[in-house]
């Protein structure tokens, strides 16, 4: 059976734009939710937000491991430490990077059922939270690169997803990435 979504990849305006909160927490959202995780395991993936596949809505579903989840309305309450991860993305296939973020966060939110719901998040699942509320905002984790690794990192996706030659002094894109492809094709983080 086919994915319910194609994910949107870099490129797709809507990977750009601040998402609106949801409004109803009802049966339509739990569909939207449900095909949103069916899209998520086929990638696969360990999370997804709704921006990913269109959908203007600040939610996103994930499994951590634990089964299938989603979250609304999420906000970070607090954030403590730094924590160095590589860092994929199912919008930008097939490249990782070396990301700094918080290492533990208090993340707050509802569930489909419409609880409220308070997660303690460190390493690992507080990245994936992290990485998904990024996607809320419109950011990507090329936003979260240093200057350097950035313009690197951005001639490679534009190339890649935009089709763009890069301009001849540019250093080769293949090969300064080529190090980090393992890692992402591995599927370990791939939110
Ligand atoms: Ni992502």
């Amino acid at each position: 059976m086919a994915s319910p979504y194609e994910v949107r990849v870099f490129g797709d305006p809507v990977l750009r734009t601040v998402a609106n909160e949801v409004t109803d927490i009802d049966g339509k959202l739990a569909k939207l939710a449900e095909d949103m995780l069916t899209t998520m395991y086929d990638e696969p993936g360990i999370g997804l937000a709704a921006p990913q596949v269109g959908v203007q809505k600040r939610f996103f579903v994930y499994d951590y491991g634990d089964g299938p989840a989603a979250l609304i309305n999420p906000v970070i309450t607090e954030s403590d430490g730094e924590w160095l991860y590589e860092e994929g993305c199912l919008s930008v296939p097939g490249l990782a990077w070396e990301i700094v973020r918080p290492k533990q966060i208090l993340i707050t939110g509802y569930d489909l059922d419409g609880n409220e719901v308070a997660i303690e998040a460190d390493e690992l699942e507080s990245r994936l939270y992290q990485h998904e509320m990024d996607h809320l905002d419109g950011v990507l984790l090329l936003d979260r690169l240093d200057d350097e690794t950035r313009k690197v990192a951005m001639r490679t996706v534009r190339e890649k997803f935009l089709g763009l030659d890069p301009s001849p002094e540019a250093p080769d894109p293949a090969r300064s990435t080529s190090t980090k492809r393992p890692a992402a094709s591995g599927g370990l983080f791939l939110p």
